[in-house]
């Protein structure tokens, strides 16, 4: 039987009868100030930092607070359903996991601990095409808990057939393509420490386990002549480490050089600044899975989307790391709800943080949402289990609010939760 969220509940104060508290703080501020001391500077840098001064983070936050839930009373609430169903397959609760590269960043064990609590919970996750740890072991990892791919359109048409092919055989149901980061935002934090995780080897195990990019590796003998960073011991240092990381062995990458080539060549080729609406039929092409394109802010696109075809959005800022200034996804989306019209699924994310939040978005019409930092934070503090411990307060939070606005199932959420 699912626990609920008054099991959860039990659970900790129970257990604050025995002066325990929980490891994972429920607040996200304190979740995050938690993480914080668990990584290294630059690995929270990362995680944490945004496009700029930061702008669109902020917006995407206070754009939570100019909607405000009216709870109603007197509508039994006693039996209560989170499930909600999307291209066909049931999921446990309106959210899933938001792709995120670089998990090692928080935590040697990456998306393998992240597997480990998806499976706990049966919440879907979406593998970052920049993952620490290759698709086919994570798949494996999860068991038949459900996962959909997130793709970055390389520059190569083949890489993105063989990373759509490889998502297919791990048996993703979706495949979400992002939009927003043709170009890498200018992230002041990461700038200010002169720190790209992927320079270091770090999140590139999606290319280095796929046949293609190793054959476009191979093919390009003077990729890594691109790379020339300053001689010096933190040069060695890193360099070293890279050789001993990547996979192949130590003495064998550092007489090929590979791990340099290869890390040049993914700089080069990871993203597609010249892609249009007419590269969709290409993808269209590779893969019967439904398409959904994350990224979408402006009612326009939601229009094009449809009319190219794709069968799902995600309205998204990229959690602010892209555009500074940037409207928020809350913000922008109602328009793209009303210019969709029902005819495919939209999703949304940048900002959840919340139970309410996730009751708002669903209440403006989004259908699920997806559920960024805060379980990378999990992941900081305490591996697979914080992880775990983030899904369930996330869960019995975003539950309790239903309830508490008077709806017994995410189908009674509506527009009439809110008010502005
Ligand atoms: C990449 O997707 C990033 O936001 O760092």
């Amino acid at each position: 039987m699912r626990k609920d969220a008054v099991d959860r509940q039990k659970e900790v104060y129970v257990k604050g009868l025995g002066n325990v508290q929980p490891g994972i703080p429920a607040s996200p501020e304190r979740l995050e100030a938690k993480a914080r001391e668990c990584m290294s500077p630059r690995a929270f840098a990362y995680v944490a930092g945004g496009a700029g001064e930061e702008q669109t983070m902020l917006n995407n936050r206070s754009g939570f607070e100019t909607w405000k839930i009216i709870p109603r009373m007197l509508k039994d609430v006693s039996e209560r359903d989170i499930s909600t169903t999307l291209f066909g397959q049931r999921y446990p609760s309106p959210f899933l996991l938001a792709p995120i590269g670089v998990l090692e960043l928080a935590h040697k064990e990456a998306e393998l601990a992240v597997a480990k609590a998806a499976k706990a919970h049966g919440v879907p996750m979406i593998f970052s095409n920049q993952a620490s740890v290759a698709m086919e072991q994570v798949a494996e990892a999860l068991g038949d808990t459900p996962r959909w791919f997130q793709l970055y359109w390389s520059k190569s048409d083949e890489l993105v057939k063989s990373l759509v092919q490889r998502a297919e055989n791990c048996g993703c149901t979706a495949i979400v393509v992002t939009l927003d980061t043709t170009l890498l935002g200018w992230r002041t934090r990461d700038i200010d420490l002169a720190y790209l995780p992927f320079l270091t080897g770090k999140g590139i195990a999606q290319y280095t386990s796929d046949p293609v990019f190793n054959k476009l590796v191979d093919e390009d003998e003077n990729s890594s002549s691109a790379l020339k960073p300053p001689v010096n011991w933190d040069t060695i240092l890193n360099v070293l480490s890279l050789m001993r990381n990547y996979p192949g062995g130590f003495w064998s990458n550092l007489r090929s050089k590979r791990p340099l080539k290869a890390v040049a060549k993914f700089i080069n080729i990871y993203s597609r600044p010249s892609l249009t609406w007419n590269d969709l039929k290409a993808l269209r092409k590779m893969t019967r899975l439904p398409i959904l394109l994350k990224g979408i802010l402006h009612p326009d696109d939601a229009r094009l989307a449809v009319q190219h075809g794709v069968d799902g959005l995600v309205v998204s800022n990229h959690g602010g790391r892209q555009v500074d200034g940037a409207i928020s996804a809350i913000e922008a989306l109602p328009a793209i709800v009303q210019e969709v019209d029902g005819k495919i699924p939209v999703l949304m994310d940048s900002g959840i943080r919340s139970g309410a939040d996730t009751l708002k978005a669903l209440a403006l019409g989004a259908r699920a949402v997806l559920l960024g930092r805060p379980y990378v934070y999990g992941l900081a503090i305490n591996g697979a289990s914080g992880v775990a411990e983030v899904l369930k307060n996330f869960t019995a939070d975003f539950e309790l609010n239903m309830a508490l606005a008077g709806c017994r199932s995410v189908s009674e959420i509506g527009k009439h939760c809110l008010s502005r």
